[in-house]
């Protein structure tokens, strides 16, 4: 992520901060006597303020997380009501009113009969319990030996050591291993890359080439996300997902959609599943299902992956201290609100065209190779020959985004991500709330840098 080079303000927090924090996926040797840590302090809809009060429109919805837009009051009134009636108690063998509550909405909001909610304090955990779920639903069916999970490579399903497993990015997984044994990888659907003839359904069917190579009876789950983040906002080409249904019911294998990012309006709809019309098995959640205001993640379960831990004495011996918590619920619950007041998935559904078009306007800058996602979930290609689609290497990618890009995109009050963990891209995610304002402005500082970057450090 972006470092931002600025003048040294040696505030106390800064000093505090150089110290003590340790922040995360973050070159902490970056921030040393010249180079200023992002030090944000706080804000309000669309923008956040850093401690010398410059304003940044939050392209990224902070990490694809904020989706209702930052400021709302009133998550912190229904946490403070919360703390007051019931401050925690947990959900192992308890349950208390705002879960379930809670459970009982996001149950509704689900496509099919996705109608048993998990609750967890973040993405990683739902991706964990979700692959444990699906090894101890073939457990019980007697099919102990099914056991591994196919993902896409360059996928980020996060960093625990079983999300780490699905995870697909080669340098995040290699400095940690061994991992979780039983992860398979398969090609995903980075289709700009794809030569013009390649069978749409390719991808898909080396889902299914993986797993009768594995064989059937060793393979648990696939876990795929709707639009794949890593790598800039992978589209699935027609009927994927419908490919993907057909091979998991085949090989009784079940599919979890991974929707920490692609869920609560992010894609227009509440999931990310219901955009392309397929009914997963489990959808794992997290991020925008408090809008960030509070952290929660959840896996929400059909009835048949429920059902042999609905009887007998059987369990899923399963569970997390502070998953579900009352005040993360409560605030969940007015951030479900504030989805069905504001109708914010229609307003993406009609603003994402004008969204998406604003980003296709800088196709004529030589830099952009292409332009792709879905909903407020968009990203641009960064290549070195249009023609070719010829990209960056190791060393030009990182003078580009971390050189220039990063910097640059901050110094100009733009928070997006250059990323280069596929070929490099910009990511835009912003606050569901945004409208043609902050696109203009997008616009406007994209083309001015993107130029830039072209003149200064490209050539
Ligand atoms: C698709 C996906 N799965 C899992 C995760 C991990 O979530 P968390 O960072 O909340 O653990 C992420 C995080 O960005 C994600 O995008």
């Amino acid at each position: 992520m972006a470092t931002a080079p600025q003048q040294v303000v040696d505030s106390e927090l800064q000093q505090l901060a150089r110290k003590h924090l340790w922040m995360h996926f973050s070159r902490m040797g970056a921030y040393s006597a010249d180079h200023e840590i992002p030090l944000i302090t706080r804000a309000d809809g669309c923008y956040v303020y850093d401690e010398h009060g410059n304003r940044y429109l939050d392209g990224l919805s902070a990490l694809f997380c904020v989706n209702a837009g930052h400021g709302r009051a009133e998550y912190g009134e229904a946490a403070a009501r919360q703390v007051e009636e019931l401050d925690f108690f947990t959900l192992w063998s308890y349950a208390h009113p705002r879960a379930i509550e809670l459970a009982a909405r996001i149950a509704n909001l689900a496509p099919g009969d996705l109608n048993r909610v998990f609750f967890t304090d973040g993405g990683s955990e739902a991706v964990e319990s979700a692959l444990k779920l699906a090894r101890n639903y073939h457990r019980a069916h007697g099919k102990g030996q099914k056991h591994k999970f196919i993902a896409r490579e360059v996928a980020y399903h996060g960093t625990s050591l079983g999300a780490l497993s699905a995870t697909g990015i080669t340098n995040l997984r290699n400095q940690f291993e061994p991992l979780v044994p039983g992860a398979c990888h398969v090609p995903n659907t980075n289709i700009y890359r794809w030569p013009e003839d390649r069978d749409p359904m390719w991808a898909a069917d080396a889902i299914e080439e993986r797993i009768v190579f594995e064989g059937p009876e060793t393979v648990a789950a696939v876990i795929l996300e709707p639009v794949q983040n890593a790598g800039g906002c992978f589209v699935p080409p027609d009927g994927y997902f419908q490919r993907v249904r057909e091979i998991c019911d085949q090989y009784d294998v079940l599919l979890i959609s991974d929707e920490v990012i692609c869920a609560w309006g992010r894609l227009g709809h509440y999931f990310g599943c219901e955009k392309f019309g397929y009914q997963p098995d489990m959808i794992t959640t997290a991020k925008g299902i408090t809008s960030a205001y509070a952290p929660m993640g959840a896996v929400i379960a059909s009835e048949k992956v429920f059902e042999p831990f609905s009887k007998g004495d059987a369990s899923f011996a399963h569970g997390f201290t502070f998953a579900g918590h009352p005040v993360a619920a409560a605030v969940a619950l007015a951030n479900l609100d504030v989805f069905e007041r504001e109708d914010l998935c229609g307003h993406v559904l009609a603003k994402e065209g004008e969204f998406r078009g604003m980003l296709e306007s800088l196709r004529d800058l030589p830099i952009v190779g292409d332009v792709r996602g879905a909903g407020y979930f968009q990203a641009i290609e960064l290549v070195k020959d249009k023609e070719t689609k010829e990209s960056f290497n190791d060393e030009e990618s990182e003078k580009l985004l971390r050189g220039f890009l990063s910097a640059e995109l901050y110094k100009r009050g733009l928070i997006c991500r250059a990323d280069d963990r596929g070929d490099p891209v910009i990511q835009l995610a912003p606050p569901l709330i945004s409208d043609t304002e902050q696109f203009d402005e997008i616009h406007d500082v994209l083309r001015g840098v993107l130029t830039e970057a072209w003149e200064q450090v490209v050539n």
